[in-house]
């Protein structure tokens, strides 16, 4: 008897792509790591962690008021904190974490422990415009435009240290980028 090929999906809709262990993305501000972190993690069922959120959170200010209130030094300790308990996680896990983050030894270390550290790098150009009217990234107010690809340059060289991939942002819609972040995931 033949079977009604018609009956039978090749299709799997249920079905979560497989992925272990804990992924980070990385990256100068407005390179959109919350949101294709976000999407990306309900995609395949992880835990997501934005650390600049759980701070706020575990605070009770915002990053511009931490920032004011308490200073640089202060909102670093806490990123530390964060990321460092974001790692011990055995996954799967999805961590966006602030763009400063990179800056500090010690977080090279933390990041060193993540089975997948993600790049999203774009130019100062699309960081620019993707943040100009952002009323929450304190570090704005400090030389606008020529702050932004001074930090940019500046930082560069340690996103490149930590990241085990690079993907490039500036001509990608959202949709894209979480394609190609959870095909490196899928490949490791
Ligand atoms: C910062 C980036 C921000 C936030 C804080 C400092 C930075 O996070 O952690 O304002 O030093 O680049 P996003 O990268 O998510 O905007």
């Amino acid at each position: 008897m033949s079977k009604d090929l018609s009956l039978i999906s090749t299709e799997a809709p249920h079905r979560r792509p497989a992925v272990e262990g804990v992924l980070v993305l990385i990256g100068m501000m407005g390179v959109g790591k919350s949101t294709v972190g976000r999407i990306l993690a309900e995609k395949v069922g992880a835990e997501f962690v934005d650390t600049d959120q759980v701070i706020e959170e575990r605070i009770g200010l915002s990053i511009k008021s931490i920032f004011s209130q308490r200073g640089e030094g202060y909102f670093r300790d806490r990123e530390t904190e964060v990321l460092a308990d974001a790692l011990r996680c055995s996954g799967p896990l999805v961590v966006s974490v602030g763009g400063g983050a990179v800056g500090r030894p010690e977080n090279k270390r933390l990041l060193n422990e993540a089975n997948l550290v993600v790049w999203l790098r774009a130019s100062p150009a699309t960081i620019w415009s993707r943040i100009v009217d952002s009323v929450d990234r304190p570090l704005l107010e400090r030389g606008g435009l020529e702050g932004i690809i001074a930090l940019t340059h500046a930082r560069s060289s340690d996103y490149a240290e930590v990241s085990t991939v690079v993907v490039d942002v500036d001509d990608l819609d959202i949709d894209r980028v979480v394609a190609d972040v959870l095909k490196c995931w899928q490949e490791l």
